[in-house]
């Protein structure tokens, strides 16, 4: 059972900015403590997997949204808001996109490509706005993900070797097209640690701004660890925010690489400090903090990692109290 008498984490927030979750509809019933965790602490969604192209198109022109939409179900019902997440990347993309329908051996052509891509694109934006109207949660989407590789290039995925850089506009003009008042993403990992691939970034953006495309903000994943740099993040976050967009942190989580002793949770709960206190005076650009899973039992990172407020047990971690309420974290946490 979850800690009913616990502060809500967006009430603790809601000068700030929205925080989210990311969750499968599989547990999104009332029963499921998981459920009870998402609704007591959480108003924004995001599908972990519900609304990727393999979910939502798994064969070509046989769109299947039951599972997204009980997402959206729930969180209208709960009255939260949602990000949806993702119209394009290289991974969980059904292979039939890429292939020629005469011989799947082969490639599909850039036009076949390009026109797979809008139809995608223009339903799922359509189906929403259509079915769900005036009450549509969703206030944007991630409209291509990972495009970068860990050296900063773009990556060399189907999408790149058929249509070409161009792909990335596309996606966006198509996205703009179909619902002009979604907010337009382009979501990464790695970004946060003011390296290669956060000027990489700087420099792609930079660039479909000036092309006039419409993007109107940046997801920072931030998938983290225990031994991430507080000021490498907020030199991050600074630069991309630089261009005039929005930033929002999408896929938050911190690995412990596989130490959970007290320690290591008393070191977790003192950087998850120091990066809400970071949000916190970032309000002007972040619109959003995302984290990657309700509870540590529910995370893609495996157990020993443990990367979340929540234990596996849902009860709060010093983390948790780190963020929320200093007086009533362990007194270490301040310290050390
Ligand atoms: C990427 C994707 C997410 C999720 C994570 C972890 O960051 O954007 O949707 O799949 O990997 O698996």
């Amino acid at each position: 059972t979850i800690q009913n008498d616990i502060p809500d984490l967006y009430s603790v927030f809601k000068d700030y900015f929205p925080i989210g979750v990311a969750v499968d509809p599989s547990r999104l019933n009332d029963a499921d403590p998981h459920a009870q965790l998402t609704a007591k602490h959480f108003n924004m969604l995001v599908a972990e997997n519900a609304m990727k192209p393999e979910s939502l198109q798994p064969t070509e022109g046989n769109f299947t949204f039951d599972n997204a939409d009980k997402i959206v179900d729930y969180a209208i019902a709960h009255n939260m808001k949602m990000r949806g997440h993702t119209l394009l990347w290289h991974n969980q993309v059904p292979d039939w996109f890429f292939q020629d329908p005469s011989d799947p051996s082969k490639p599909a052509s850039r036009d076949l490509l390009l026109q797979r891509l809008r139809t995608h694109i223009t339903t799922v934006l359509d189906h929403f706005k259509t079915k769900y109207g005036s009450q549509n949660p969703i206030i944007g989407w991630d409209v291509v993900n990972a495009v970068l590789d860990d050296n900063g290039n773009l990556r060399n995925s189907k999408w790149l070797q058929i249509i070409g850089p161009d792909y990335i506009e596309k996606a966006f003009e198509y996205a703009h097209e179909a619902d002009p008042s979604m907010k337009l993403f382009i979501n990464d990992y790695n970004i946060e640690n003011n390296g290669v691939k956060t000027q990489a970034m700087y420099d792609l953006v930079k660039k479909l701004k000036n092309e006039g495309v419409p993007i109107n903000g940046i997801g920072m994943q931030m998938h983290i660890s225990i031994n991430s740099n507080i000021d490498n993040i907020k030199a991050s976050i600074e630069k991309l925010a630089s261009l005039g967009v929005e930033i929002q942190v999408t896929e938050l989580d911190m690995n412990m690489n596989g130490d959970v002793s007290n320690d290591a949770l008393l070191k977790q709960a003192r950087l998850y400090k120091q990066l809400f206190d970071l949000f916190k005076a970032e309000k002007q650009y972040i619109t959003a903090v995302v984290f990657w899973g309700v509870s540590d039992d529910v995370s893609w990172l495996s157990k020993p990692n443990a990367p979340l407020l929540f234990d596996s047990k849902l009860q709060a971690k010093p983390a948790y109290w780190a963020i929320v309420d200093l007086g009533k974290a362990i007194p270490d946490i301040q310290s050390a």
